[in-house]
């Protein structure tokens, strides 16, 4: 009973706040629409979280722009991965301050994962003092709360999610998808696995999953708007629905989405190797839905930089389950990520990554040189190799992959696959899309397929992209 009447209260705040804000900055504004530039750094959960902030600014009367000089709101949707992500944001949140200059009622409001750093909320609040709200991931859905405050206040506003909140999964915001054909469903949120590299679980908080009922529901709205690619999202997919009551497996929840009837498919990210299963690649199999490509990121092919990573699987068990994938799914694409330059990790070991591209061929690779994160494990350990030295070991591992990408695209000529056409090339003028294996497929054709699956001829192959006709 309590409970109803806090949510009550809540959604009736929820609804002033966005009411009050729509009035606020309709004034502001001078009578005409105000207009937002959101810009999203980092991966797809942070762009699904994007089209959420961007589903409630839009429910607070804004328009979007992409020209910061016009907009009233600037917001920057952060990513704490690697520095270089990092000096980015903060590169590009300096050079606002001449745009704040010329026009000082503009709002300037930074979020995402950066800022679940208390070091570096601190220094956007000490540095940046040109910015008027600072949040975190876990306080979107309180956005017109925020705003509201940050515009009646006349002080500057800094959230971040307390313990509840970064335990909790609110259902039912607004969302304002970036492509009419191809859609983001996050089916969990944070992270369990603390690897030793990586700031993801401390900025994202805990694992918490989705019901099933809210992401069936979700797919098939999507499905009946018309949209044809569906990309399930979670930092570590496969762990899904453990700590649901009734727990569910990824696999099953797969099972339950592949019978959703439609025109479509279904794509998952990021699978990790400890919990991909036997299971998961003979779902794949038999489904009806699912993209025959899984994005099954390895980090090291050294066992020993595995255990200091904590990634819990070795190169052998890694190289079994793909064999197995390989077996069940004979047409399937692997793409990984892979991290060059651990600490401690010598040139022999780093010798051990470049054998495991050779042996699985993977499709493609995302490739990083290690970026030291402050409050992480590895960001103690001895790190005694240049970064120099790592961007040359880099490039070995970029011409061997080279090399393997134009093999296995080689290979595909004289095949036809399903591509789902997704625009013009500026380029090139023909129309250009991804095969079920995430591969670039260029082919002639009109408008009027974009948006649609074609069945496309390989005539052509390039080391990154192929050449098709239709059939
Ligand atoms: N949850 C996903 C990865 C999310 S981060 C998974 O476990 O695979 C995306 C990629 O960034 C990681 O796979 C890793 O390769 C890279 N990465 C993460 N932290 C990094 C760091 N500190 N330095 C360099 N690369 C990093
Ligand atoms: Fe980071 Fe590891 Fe979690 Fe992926 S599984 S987000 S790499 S801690
Ligand atoms: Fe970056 Fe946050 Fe994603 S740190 S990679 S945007 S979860």
């Amino acid at each position: 009973m309590t409970e109803k009447l806090i949510e009550t209260t809540r959604e009736l705040n929820r609804e002033q706040h966005i009411e009050e804000v729509a009035q606020i900055m309709s004034i502001r504004a001078r009578g005409a629409v105000p207009m937002a530039c959101v810009r999203t750094y980092g991966c797809q959960q942070n762009v699904a979280d994007g089209e959420k902030i961007k589903g409630q600014l839009e429910q607070m009367g804004f328009s979007f722009t992409e020209d910061e000089e016009e907009a009233d709101l600037i917001l920057f949707n952060t990513c704490a991965v690697r520095e270089h992500a990092e000096d980015r944001v903060f590169g590009n949140v300096g050079a606002l301050k001449n745009i704040k200059h010329r026009n000082p009622s503009l709002l300037i409001a930074v979020c995402g994962c950066m800022m679940e750093q208390e070091h570096v909320a601190e220094k956007m609040k000490k540095s940046f003092p040109f910015v008027n709200l600072v949040f975190g991931t876990h306080v979107i859905h309180k956005l017109p709360e925020l705003l509201f405050r940050t515009l009646t206040d006349g002080r500057r506003v800094f959230e971040r999610g307390d313990d509840s909140e970064d335990k909790t999964i609110i259902e039912g915001l607004p969302i304002r998808r970036d492509g009419s054909f191809k859609a983001w469903v996050t089916v969990m949120y944070g992270c369990n696995n603390f690897c030793t590299y990586c700031i993801v679980p401390y900025v994202r908080g805990r694992e918490r999953s989705r019901k099933p009922e809210a992401i069936l529901e979700e797919v098939r709205s999507l499905v009946s708007a018309g949209y044809r690619d569906i990309t399930l999202l979670g930092q570590n997919v496969n762990s899904y629905g453990k700590e649901l009551t009734p727990a569910i497996s990824f696999a099953e929840l797969l099972r339950q989405l592949d019978e959703i009837e439609g025109d479509f498919q279904l794509r998952f990210m990021t699978s990790h190797p400890k919990d991909a299963t036997r299971e998961l690649i003979d779902t794949i199999a038999q489904s009806r839905h699912i993209s025959h490509h899984v994005h099954l990121p390895f980090q090291s092919g050294s066992n020993r930089v595995l255990k200091a990573m904590n990634r819990s699987y070795t190169r052998e068990k890694y190289l079994d389950l793909v064999a197995y994938a390989k077996e069940k799914i004979p047409d399937l694409s692997l793409t990984s990520d892979i991290i060059v330059g651990f600490p401690g990790e010598t040139y022999e070991e780093f010798c051990e990554t470049v054998s495991l591209i050779k042996e699985v061929e993977f499709t493609s690779l995302y490739t990083f040189i290690y970026s030291p994160r402050v409050g992480t494990r590895a960001a103690e350990m001895p790190d005694p190799i240049p970064y120099e030295e790592k961007s040359h070991w880099l490039r070995e591992l970029l011409a061997v992959q080279e090399e393997i990408a134009e093999k296995r695209c080689s290979v595909m000529v004289g095949t036809v696959q399903s591509v789902l056409a997704e625009e013009r090339s500026p380029k090139t003028g023909l129309l250009a899309g991804r095969s079920g294996g995430n591969i670039m497929v260029e082919f002639a054709g009109g408008d009027e397929l974009i948006g649609q699956f074609c069945q496309v001829r390989v005539t052509a192959a390039r080391i990154w992209l192929l050449n098709g006709e239709l059939v």
